[in-house]
């Protein structure tokens, strides 16, 4: 599908620079995440190994780090460094300092 559905999550300055945050979009969760540089990124929160929430990793080079167990996935891609483990992305950006979503359908 191709439609596009922007959600509106409020104000950037609720997430922290360098951190992230869960937020319930359509009943999925969805970590977004304030990179050093200012940039947003936006991942589902739930790690595939065990469902460890990703909104709670450290970041650092483009790269969530699971707090459970360590396994890190790419921010831009979903890509794990594990075989087989890769986590859905999401399309995100700042708009007058709020957090719009693209919350589409089959992405
Ligand atoms: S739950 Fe994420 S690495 Fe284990």
């Amino acid at each position: 599908m191709d439609k596009k559905t922007f959600v509106n999550l409020g104000r950037v300055d609720q997430i922290a620079l360098g951190h992230g945050r869960c937020f319930v979009v359509g009943g999925e969760e969805i970590a977004v995440f304030r990179l050093r540089d200012g940039k947003l990124a936006a991942v589902e929160n739930r790690c595939p190994h065990r469902q460890g929430p990703l909104s709670e990793g450290l970041l650092g080079s483009g790269k969530v780090v699971c707090p459970l167990h360590g396994h890190k996935f790419d921010l831009a891609s979903g890509e794990g460094m594990e075989k087989g483990e890769c986590v859905r992305t999401f399309e995100v950006r700042e708009q007058d300092g709020e957090i719009i979503l693209d919350f589409s359908a089959g992405g």
